[in-house]
């Protein structure tokens, strides 16, 4: 039989959880502290985290302040007014009027002093973008990010290339359900109702990778809806424009990439798919430039010839719910069609 925590008597029980939970709360806290967090919010990387940072600090260390000061009370109220006759009857109160006014008071003049800043901060994060700010639509799907660049006619899925120090102006929507962009390097969530459109107003500070993930439960495979900010500086971002904007690799005849592409054009990929010049599908990624892609399957899995093998054998087994069905392709088709993806840089 288990053995209880401070035996059978209730009394001592509640004594030892008391004690207990505070004990746990700060080892629960302090692993915390010495996780590696890629995904954390206290490291802003643009002009929209940043403000937003600068709040959360100030309000932290203001909280920390009353605590202090409440807890200081609450201490000297144990101790002072504790009971030492158990016979007496403590002083019967009935109002106050002094105290609460100050009650009162003194959350109102606390929300002020937090309302200022956070006003400020609302303003300068959704002003209109600058008539030169890259356009970016952003367009979730169940589970991937979908990332068009209108005016550079380019498009990829789940990787966000960005250029350090140049406004962007995101335009989030959704063609199913409701998801939400976060990024938390680069600033805070936005949802994407289907039928509207939002925006994020943001510039990167420097280059680095950011990763992201999906903050609005959307199906069955939320979790598995990732996505990263590739933040470039100027000159590699155009590199990679030019490189995206290049026509798909042409595979030698006859080589397995041929075979690859002659499986791709006869399966039902060409429906959903776009390869530039061989298919138009607008259902899935684009996958003109599959092989400059770092992960696939929506960010779950590493661009590498075994995951492509994996996802292409069975993309539900993979991804619970994907809309990418198996079509039960021979073990040669799999092989022909990653040798042909695996060629498009
Ligand atoms: Cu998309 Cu959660």
């Amino acid at each position: 039989m288990l053995a209880v925590p401070g035996g059978p008597d209730p009394k001592r029980r509640r004594l030892w959880l008391a004690h207990a939970a505070p004990v746990v709360a700060l080892a629960a806290t302090l692993a915390g502290c010495g996780l590696s967090s890629p995904q954390t919010t206290l490291d802003p990387r643009s002009d929209f985290a940043g403000p937003s940072h600068r709040i959360f600090l100030q309000i932290f260390w203001w909280d920390a302040a009353i605590f202090v000061v409440v807890a200081a009370i609450l201490l000297l109220a144990i101790v002072r007014f504790r009971e030492r006759d158990p016979a007496a009857l403590p002083r019967q109160v009935r109002g106050n009027a002094r105290l609460e006014l100050a009650w009162t008071i003194a959350p109102a003049v606390i929300l002020t002093f937090i309302a200022f800043p956070t006003v400020g901060a609302i303003f300068q994060t959704q002003a209109p973008p600058a008539p030169d700010a890259l356009k970016v639509r952003v367009i979730g799907h169940q589970w991937w990010w979908e990332f068009r660049y209108p005016d550079l006619g380019v498009s990829t899925a789940t990787d966000l290339y960005l250029p350090a120090g140049q406004q962007v102006a995101l335009e989030l929507s959704s063609t199913d359900v409701i998801h939400s962009f976060w990024v938390p390097a680069l600033g805070g969530k936005r949802d994407t109702p289907p039928g509207q459109l939002n925006r994020i107003v943001v510039t990167p500070a420097a280059p680095g990778d950011y990763p992201g993930q999906c903050a609005e439960f959307c199906g069955a495979s939320h979790a598995n809806m990732r996505h990263r900010a590739v933040v470039l500086s100027a000159p590699e971002f155009q590199a990679w424009v030019a490189r995206q904007k290049a026509p798909p690799a042409e595979p030698a005849d006859g080589s397995p990439a041929a075979q690859g592409r002659q499986a791709f054009t006869t399966h039902a990929c060409v429906g959903c798919h776009t390869i530039q010049g061989v298919s138009g599908g607008q259902l899935g990624p684009d996958l003109t430039h599959f092989a400059s892609r770092r992960t696939i399957a929506g960010g779950m899995l590493l661009n590498s010839p075994e995951n492509l093998v994996r996802w292409l054998k069975n993309p539900p087994d993979v991804k619970p719910g994907s809309l990418m069905p198996n079509l039960n392709l021979p073990d040669a088709q799999v092989a022909a069609l990653v040798a042909y993806l695996s060629s498009l840089k």
